[in-house]
């Protein structure tokens, strides 16, 4: 059995690609191996240092990994910042860490670049971080995408360093988890590419008819097909695969005919598609609201996510003070 662990930013929603992506593994998954899912709000202010919403934010993707499936009595289910072995296994890693190697980091690099006025200690040693997020447990699959790949690299590598600086063999080597098949690739609105917080393309879980109906009328087409059956171009492509996803077979064909007779509107079909993703999304978002504003089960939930991670934590924790020679007197 693996211990698989993953970890989400507490900035931005939830949207249709997390929810056919890892989301819907990750609730499988839950039963098939012993599954850690946090909410990465220290990491949060690495970008935000002074969020004015920080709370609803962890609140919100609290609300929306219950909604969508996720039971905090079978998976961990925690946030960061109530675990503080995190921290200081991230403190103890930091002096086994190379400044050359974090500056070398294409995530730092970007943010560097992004945030030029903002380029803070802890934007720098955010992989140390990940990697005392992830080998805290002990988790030996991490689910990643492209661009968290180099992050898990360097876990592994400051998983490697410990056990070789202290002579042991204490911490797994953490590998990506991949879905391969089983990863649905939701594509965005705006023509090419997937579904993405940061792309400004994106149909959040807790998003209003209203909301999804401007962003679904917004996406990008073309001035429509010119020859019968013809390939269609990645734009439209892309409607077709959020529909396959929302809609019954028998829409997804009649459009699919349409376009094949060169008598497709796409204004007809992007209300349609609308349509079905709100039929789709609102159970789920309902749900979201709900759990939100459940204070008492939010607490009950967080209280048990913490107290299971604590446990484990501490004890890798005190393991590891051994290790390098902390000692009581
Ligand atoms: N850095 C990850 C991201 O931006 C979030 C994250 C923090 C994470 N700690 C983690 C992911 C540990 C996996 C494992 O998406």
């Amino acid at each position: 059995m693996d211990i698989v662990l993953s970890g989400i930013r507490s900035t931005g929603n939830l949207h249709l690609g997390n929810y056919f992506g890892a989301l819907k593994n990750f609730i499988k998954m839950q039963h098939e191996n012993q599954c850690y899912f946090f909410i990465a709000d220290f990491h949060s202010l690495t970008t935000h240092p002074t969020p004015a919403d920080l709370h609803s934010n962890v609140r919100q993707v609290l609300a929306e990994y219950l909604a969508a499936g996720l039971d905090p009595e079978v998976a961990t289910l925690y946030i960061q910042s109530d675990v503080p072995e995190i921290a200081e296994l991230y403190l103890l890693l930091n002096m086994n860490a190379y400044i050359g190697e974090l500056e070398r980091t294409t995530t730092f690099k970007d943010k560097v670049r992004k945030q030029p006025e903002n380029v803070n200690a802890g934007l720098l040693t955010y992989p140390v971080l990940m990697a005392a997020d992830i080998i805290i447990h002990k988790a030996t699959k991490v689910p990643v995408g492209k661009d968290q790949e180099q992050n898990l690299e360097m876990a592994r590598k400051f998983a490697k360093r410990f056990n070789r600086m202290y002579n042991v063999s204490f911490f797994p080597e953490p590998q990506p988890y991949n879905f391969g098949q089983k990863l649905v690739k939701i594509p965005g609105l705006d023509g090419s590419g997937k579904m993405g917080k940061s792309e400004g393309n994106a149909i959040n879980l807790s998003d209003t008819e209203e909301v999804i109906r401007k962003k679904v009328m917004r996406a990008v087409t073309d001035s429509g097909p010119t020859k019968m059956n013809q390939t269609k171009p990645e734009p439209i492509q892309n409607l077709f695969t959020l529909m396959e996803v929302v809609s019954s077979k028998d829409t997804v064909e009649y459009y699919n005919e349409k376009y094949n007779q060169c008598a497709i509107r796409y204004g007809d079909m992007k209300k349609q598609l609308a349509a079905d993703i709100n039929t789709f999304i609102s159970p789920i978002r309902e749900k979201i609201i709900e759990i939100y504003n459940d204070t008492s089960y939010l607490h009950k939930v967080a209280e048990l996510g913490a107290q299971k991670a604590r446990e484990n934590a501490s004890k890798t924790l005190k393991e590891v003070r051994e290790i390098i020679g902390f000692k009581k007197f």
